[in-house]
């Protein structure tokens, strides 16, 4: 066998925004499984914010990857080879191999996909790991009641399309923040969000308080900066905030506005008894993720949630496509078709 497997390691830490220079393409031999492991083709890999936090030394929820370490993510791959009871060639599983073309493994943490169930790439997006971070955010933080006002950023994407259309049908009113319009008609028009404002815009704290007129009850956080600015002043008293990302600040500080919001933010969340919790999607996965497979993949297969993908091709536009989702350039859970 001629053929290489292909991988992408962290070539040098990015200083902010990174380069496609902080990447490395190499070339090594296709591994072969020893007994009880698995020999894994990638197929789809996820690219997804949390990837930047690795790629700094820093401590974190997660382990920094090292220098010339691959990169990690989560793919959907198939079975080629097995020295694994429980696996055989053409299964196609869920797993952790990082950015590259062929993994082993002994199974530790795969999850078999079912392509009559659902397209294998939902288990990346709105069926995996972003769709458990909005179904679990929201529904154990946030808490919507009917008629509340929630609001979510990034709302176009994979974590904040699913917050507003649960919010939605949890009765609440679903105010959602994304970045130009052709993103803003998408989450009004086609996932029924009763509101869309551009952050973009120059007047984009009046048009959010215009498009919140009783004030906001639940905000999902995943942006932080300028937005958590505009959102504070709106939220009302006893208001949820859960903290699931803070995509603005990702690329380091430097490149803000030079605003230092804390004083203001423990201002209100004393003056409004605000209960604001950041989590991690796994810390509620033993108890809630059948659950969110169960209600979502219905939803899915009724057609009551949707969700949009935005795919890219080939290993090797991974780094561009990854720099492009930190500032906005993807419309839907991006993914790379290996
Ligand atoms: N806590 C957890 O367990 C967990 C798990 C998964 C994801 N997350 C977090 O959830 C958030 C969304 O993740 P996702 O996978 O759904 O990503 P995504 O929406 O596909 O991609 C990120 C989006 O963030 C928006 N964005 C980037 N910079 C921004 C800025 N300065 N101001 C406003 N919006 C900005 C862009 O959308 P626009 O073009 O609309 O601005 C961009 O498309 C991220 O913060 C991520 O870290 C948390």
């Amino acid at each position: 066998m001629n053929e290489k497997a292909r991988q992408i390691v962290l070539a040098a830490r990015p200083q902010g925004r990174p380069k496609p220079s902080d990447f490395r393409l190499e070339e090594t031999p296709i591994p072969t499984p020893s007994d009880g492991q698995i020999l894994l083709k990638i197929q789809y890999l996820s690219l997804d914010p949390y990837m930047r936090g690795r790629m700094d030394d820093r401590k974190s929820y997660a382990e920094p990857v090292p220098l010339g370490g691959v990169m990690e993510g989560e793919s959907v791959a198939t079975v080629i080879g097995s020295k694994h009871p429980a696996y055989s060639e053409g299964d196609i599983v869920l797993a952790r191999t990082g950015w590259r073309t062929h993994a082993l493994s002994d199974r530790a943490d795969l999850r078999k996909l079912d392509p009559s169930v659902a397209p294998v790439t939902t288990g990346l997006g709105v069926l995996g790991m972003p769709g458990f971070t909005a179904y679990a955010g929201l529904r154990v933080i946030g808490k919507p009641r009917p008629g509340d006002t929630v609001v979510v950023a990034a709302a176009s994407g994979p974590v904040g399309s699913l917050v507003g259309q649960l919010a939605k049908i949890d009765g609440a009113r679903v105010v959602g923040i994304a970045g130009g319009p052709e993103k803003c008609a998408y989450i009004k028009d086609e996932l029924g969000f009763d509101a869309a404002i551009d952050h973009r815009d120059s007047d984009f704290p009046s048009r959010l308080a215009g498009a919140c007129p009783n004030g906001i009850d639940v905000y999902f956080e995943n942006v932080g900066g300028a937005v958590w600015q505009a959102v504070l002043p709106l939220l009302n008293k006893f208001a949820r905030v859960p903290v699931s990302g803070l995509i603005a600040q990702y690329n380091g500080v430097g490149k803000g506005d030079g605003t230092d919001r804390l004083p203001a933010t423990m201002r209100e969340i004393l003056s409004k008894s605000l209960a604001v919790r950041g989590f991690i999607n796994y810390e509620f996965a033993a108890e809630y993720y059948p659950a969110f497979l169960r209600e979502v993949g219905a939803g899915i297969a009724d057609g009551r949630i949707r969700y949009r993908e935005d795919f890219v091709e080939g290993l090797e536009n991974a780094p561009e496509a990854f720099i492009g989702m930190l500032e906005g350039h993807n419309f839907g859970k991006l993914i790379v078709r290996v």
